[in-house]
């Protein structure tokens, strides 16, 4: 579909965004575009949004600082607006963050789509709905793309970037260039499948971990641990397949294939996602503070610590090689 690229301001040219919806991954965002230097307006219909955002930003603050501000980043820059029109006044990129419910994506999109000047992109950090359905309102819906972050987005660098049938090449190109001239690690793709890649992997394993709490096979430290201590350390570094690859001994992935293959049709791959019953629900969460019983706040610092630690291992490691 034709999509008035030059009514987009060149990614490089991006002084001010918009942030709509701003919770977790919302509120996380906004830290990482005010840390890049970037004036943020923010909009979320919560009377508690606001003061949450501020505390959400300050939390965030010493990770940003530690990796490294940019030049006139300052918290100072964000602005917290209560009118939608208001907010995307002077926006030359919008990030939408609102709930995963599709029909409020749906009207919300139509609504930024109205009120947003023509030309901007608007990118959504759905977890999984295709921006075909998100913008079936939108009367264009050629700016609309999904730009879906990892938490939290103020450190994780992977933004999966696709667009909707209706959503302009020019867009989808403009959106992965100002992700990526923010620092951020893209993945474009150039089709719509429900969940990206990511989080269809995260959701196979989710899936397992539920089935094994449900039927007792395994308590939530068991599971979180066994993959702390065991793959997980690994994946940092290579993902799953050069994993598998190296598991192959010298003869690689096609020892891997060969010697392991037919066991993939073994049944624990088949399962569907089990009932949430009321138990499962009450068993994951009693698991998780029988696990960790300190507050969210703690369990966030540790985990960016820890986030910027290996970030900076990592980045070690490739310079060394390079
Ligand atoms: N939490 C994660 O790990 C994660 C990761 C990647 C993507 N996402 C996606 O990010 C989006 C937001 O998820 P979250 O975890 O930040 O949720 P959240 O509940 O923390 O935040 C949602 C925010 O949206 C606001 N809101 C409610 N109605 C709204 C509306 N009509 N318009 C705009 N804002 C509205 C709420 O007040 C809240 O502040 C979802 O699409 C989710 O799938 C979440």
């Amino acid at each position: 579909m034709a999509h008035s690229a030059e009514t987009m301001p060149a990614p490089a040219e991006v002084t001010t965004v918009c942030c709509v919806g701003v919770g977790t991954i919302g509120g996380g965002w906004a830290a990482y575009f005010l840390a890049r230097g970037f004036r943020v307006r923010a909009w979320d219909p919560s009377a508690e949004a606001e003061p949450k955002l501020r505390r959400l930003i300050d939390a965030a603050w010493p990770a940003l600082t530690e990796l490294g501000l940019d030049e006139g980043a300052s918290r100072e820059r964000l602005t917290f607006h209560t009118d939608l029109g208001e907010a995307l006044e002077g926006a030359q990129f919008v990030q939408e963050s609102a709930p995963e419910v599709l029909e409020l994506k749906q009207e919300l999109l139509a609504n930024l789509d109205a009120a947003a000047a023509p030309g901007v992109v608007i990118g959504s950090s759905t977890s999984g709905y295709s921006m075909t359905e998100m913008a079936l309102n939108a009367e264009r819906p050629e700016r609309f793309v999904v730009g879906h972050p990892f938490n939290p987005p103020y450190l994780i660098p992977l933004v999966e970037v696709v667009g909707g049938e209706r959503t302009s090449a020019a867009a989808v190109r403009w959106a992965s260039g100002f992700y990526e001239r923010i620092g951020k690690s893209v993945i474009t793709m150039d089709r719509e499948i429900p969940g990206f890649i990511a989080n269809r992997l995260q959701e196979a394993l989710w899936r397992e971990a539920l089935h094994m709490v449900d039927n007792g096979e395994a308590t939530v430290e068991q599971i979180d641990r066994s993959i702390t201590e065991g793959p997980g350390l690994r994946w940092p570094f290579q993902g799953p397949m050069l994993t598998f690859h190296l598991a192959g001994g010298e003869g690689g992935m096609a020892h891997m294939l060969d010697h392991f293959g037919p066991s993939l049709k073994s049944p624990w791959t088949r399962l569907d996602a089990p009932e949430l019953t009321e138990k499962l629900r009450d068993d994951v969460v009693e698991g998780c503070a029988a696990e960790d019983a300190r507050a969210v706040r703690e369990l966030v610092a540790e985990r960016d610590r820890g986030i910027i630690a290996l970030r900076r291992m990592i980045e070690g490691r490739r310079c060394e090689s390079s």
